[in-house]
């Protein structure tokens, strides 16, 4: 029995976003699947490595109290929204008001959707970066607003070149998502580059959100920078962050906002309206994650840059031209062979059996690269770069 259509039409809100673009790649992987094929799956960005066992601990105490089983506070703990302020204080040299400029989120995407609701009007522009994150994109419509893509070129270390934003788009935007280090393309922002983006925004009067996820997937010894380091940042921006990847909790469903207040409470009244917060035992496991043993994100930041090393020492040695990341846990690399994204991808599964992401999914400046998540073990892809001197480009 075929389920039955809704009896009234999708919103028009939801016309604006593109077509799936993963969704043929998602079919062949299933019939590659159904026939039997041992595939070598690198497309999925959600960390294989388990939570830290203290951080399990944590919740197992906090779910056993009642007081956490009632309705959390819409803005999260306090004692969590401290924690966040002291990590940002010993990470960063960062000093921020847990009451004002810390705000708990069911996850960072959550919190990078909902903010252009709280600050976007029907016409106004919002700047997103192209590849990137799709939800900056999404959020933006479903705020009426117009995205303005930005670029990001390889030849500019997949930064946006400031510049090149028309002036009457600079007029009227109202927020610029910035996501460093980059999914997908694994590039990092120098403090310098910030100092521009303040500048930026300070000329346009723009909110910069910033999506810092991945700054402790960070290799070689390399520390990303956090946005709000740079002076004038606070009075500009805010900056969100997540447990998800450094932690390995992309189920629990918890990350944070911080920086300027004004913005911080914008989003908070958009949250205020739509959800009840995070369940409170998952922000004292947050507190466990933060304030706890650092061990394990150390020994899982060493396994990420393990399996990095084994991917970009097997695509150089195919002759495959490949930057070595600095962080994240994507390698970004050019297509070979002149082919384009999607062929590259659908030739990668049915040939040699491994699954990429073609750059294109993340945006049209993404054409002419593939991601490869780190996210399987040192093994797998190691059998993976073999298997692709089986692919005859
Ligand atoms: C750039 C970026 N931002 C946000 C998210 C969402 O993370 P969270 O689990 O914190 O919602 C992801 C997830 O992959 C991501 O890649």
């Amino acid at each position: 029995m075929s389920p039955s259509p809704s009896p009234v039409p999708l919103a028009g809100r939801l016309a604006k976003l593109p077509p799936y673009l993963f969704a043929e790649i998602d079919k062949q992987k299933r019939e590659a699947r159904a026939r039997g094929a041992d595939l070598i799956d690198m497309g999925i960005g959600d960390p294989d490595l388990p939570t830290p066992p203290h951080i399990i601990e944590a919740i197992k105490r906090s779910a056993e109290t009642p007081a956490n089983h009632r309705y959390p506070d819409y803005e999260g703990l306090l004692s969590f929204r401290t924690a966040v302020a002291d990590w940002y204080r010993a990470r960063f040299g960062v000093t921020l008001d847990p009451q004002t400029e810390v705000l708990t989120l069911i996850g960072s995407k959550e919190g990078t959707a909902h903010m252009p609701l709280a600050f976007v009007n029907p016409g106004d522009a919002v700047l997103v970066p192209d590849p990137g994150y799709p939800v900056y994109a999404a959020g933006t419509w479903f705020a009426g607003g117009e995205v303005h893509w930005m670029p990001l070129k390889r030849a500019n270390g997949f930064l946006p070149d400031l510049d090149a934003i028309p002036a009457d788009v600079a007029r009227r935007a109202k927020l610029m998502y910035l996501n460093y280090p980059n999914n997908p393309t694994a590039a990092v922002a120098s403090k310098e580059f910030f100092a521009r983006v303040v500048d930026f925004a300070r000329r346009h009067q723009v909110i910069v959100c910033h999506d810092a996820m991945y700054s402790e997937l960070r290799f070689d010894g390399y520390r990303p920078p956090s946005f709000l380091e740079t002076p004038g940042a606070m009075e500009v921006g805010v900056e969100f962050h997540s447990l998800s990847k450094t932690y390995s909790m992309t189920g629990w469903r918890i990350g944070f906002c911080s920086g300027n207040a004004g913005a911080i409470a914008g989003l908070g009244k958009i949250k205020t309206n739509v959800d009840s917060g995070v369940f409170q035992a998952v922000q004292e496991a947050g507190i466990a994650a933060l304030t706890g043993p650092q061990d394990l994100p150390e020994q899982y930041r060493r396994t990420y840059q393990e399996r990095r090393d084994v991917v970009v020492a097997g695509l150089k040695r195919l002759g495959w031209e490949v930057d070595v990341p600095k962080a994240a846990f994507f390698v970004w690399a050019p297509v070979p062979g002149g082919l384009d994204s999607r062929t590259f991808a659908s030739r990668m599964l049915n040939e040699v059996g491994c699954v990429i992401t073609p750059g294109v999914g993340f945006g049209p400046s993404g054409e002419g690269f593939y991601r490869i998540a780190l996210t399987i073990d040192a093994k797998r892809l190691e059998e993976a770069m073999d298997r692709l001197r089986g692919l005859k480009l």
